[in-house]
């Protein structure tokens, strides 16, 4: 087993964990988020999506946000975008990468993003070529990559072909995402094992939802496999709009306390990014989801 030395951890609260909060947040709140993560010494960040405020009214304003937040030169900061507007709204505020999506089921493709996954490959064309011209780099992002919340079980030949598209079309790194966090180990191996024979695993992410209270147990057997990109979201924040039922994304602080046991660097202090998620339960009201969280500020206040 080839385990890395050390991890890259991609902060996806201000995108992934937002995205399916009911509340009204502000501005002021996605920038101070963005801003006390980046000061976390985080390295990459998804600042937000441009996606259509119709289909996910929490991340409109996501222009205002980028304009606002202090950009530290060694974070990259990644939106999503899902056709040519998007790429252009993203070009405007001057991301540093952006992340395409497509999905390995066709019906979740449709609620998603109200089309098949071919023409998610259609609408990806002009994309990645205005970021080619701007030098902007692509990360893509397959859904759905063990279980689909309308279709059940994926299977990984469903998923393969998707990730050797992605990497064609200029992707310099494919994330999986086990959407509705229904998978175990075993999938994941399986799966990992089918998507090393097209591309290496160095260029692969890991992208867990923790639904079943699985994902950890996920991470470490993609580390297992020489995986070394993993998404995560401070405080567990999460879930899907169009994935009923599924739960936040894996707590940041759940990874790093993992892998600090395991000796595994990230560059990231465990304890300042609780502070984040400290910050994050008061604005949203509600206790952090998180045990590593709980845990902590629980020992702090004793
Ligand atoms: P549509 O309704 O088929 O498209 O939506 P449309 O072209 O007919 O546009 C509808 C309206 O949206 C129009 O406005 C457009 O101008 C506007 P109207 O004329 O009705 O006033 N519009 C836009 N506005 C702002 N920015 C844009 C944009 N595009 C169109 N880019 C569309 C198609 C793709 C736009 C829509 O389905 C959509 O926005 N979907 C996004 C869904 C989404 O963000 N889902 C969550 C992210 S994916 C995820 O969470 C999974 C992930 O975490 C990995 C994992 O866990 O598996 C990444
Ligand atoms: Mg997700």
């Amino acid at each position: 087993m080839n385990t890395p030395q050390e991890v890259c951890i991609v902060e996806v609260g201000p995108r992934d964990g937002l995205q399916n909060e009911s509340f009204n947040m502000s501005i002021e709140f996605r920038v101070e988020l963005i801003n006390r993560l980046t000061a976390c010494g985080l390295k990459f960040i998804e600042a937000g999506s441009f996606v259509s405020p119709k289909w996910v009214p929490q991340m409109r304003n996501t222009a205002e946000v980028l304009r606002c937040i202090e950009r530290h030169p060694e974070t990259t900061y990644v939106t999503l975008v899902p056709n040519l507007k998007g790429m252009e709204d993203a070009l405007n505020s001057q991301v540093d990468e952006i992340a395409i999506f497509t999905a390995a089921s066709e019906t979740f493709s449709h609620k998603n993003v109200n089309c098949s996954i071919d023409d998610t490959f259609n609408r990806f064309a002009p994309i990645t070529k205005v970021a080619e011209q701007n030098g902007i780099s692509i990360r893509g992002y397959v859904s759905c990559v063990v279980g689909c919340p309308y279709e059940g079980k994926i299977s990984t030949n469903q998923v393969v072909p998707i990730v050797e598209r992605l990497f064609k079309i200029g992707c310099r790194e494919v994330s999986l995402g086990d959407t509705i966090g229904v998978a175990t180990t075993q999938h994941i191996r399986r799966l990992l094992l089918d998507v090393s024979k097209v591309c290496a695993l160095s260029e692969i992410a890991v992208h867990f939802h923790d639904t079943y209270g699985q994902a950890l147990a996920n991470i470490l057997a993609s580390l297992e496999f020489g995986v070394s990109v993993i998404d995560s979201s401070v405080g567990g924040l999460g879930g899907c709009p169009y994935a009923k039922g599924a739960s936040g994304n894996v707590a940041t602080e759940d990874v790093l306390y993992m892998l600090d046991g395991l000796g595994v660097q990230t560059g990231i202090q465990l304890e300042d990014v609780v502070n984040v998620t400290e910050f994050v339960a008061r604005n949203l009201g509600k206790s952090p989801q998180s045990r590593v969280a709980t845990a902590i500020i629980a020992k702090r206040s004793s």
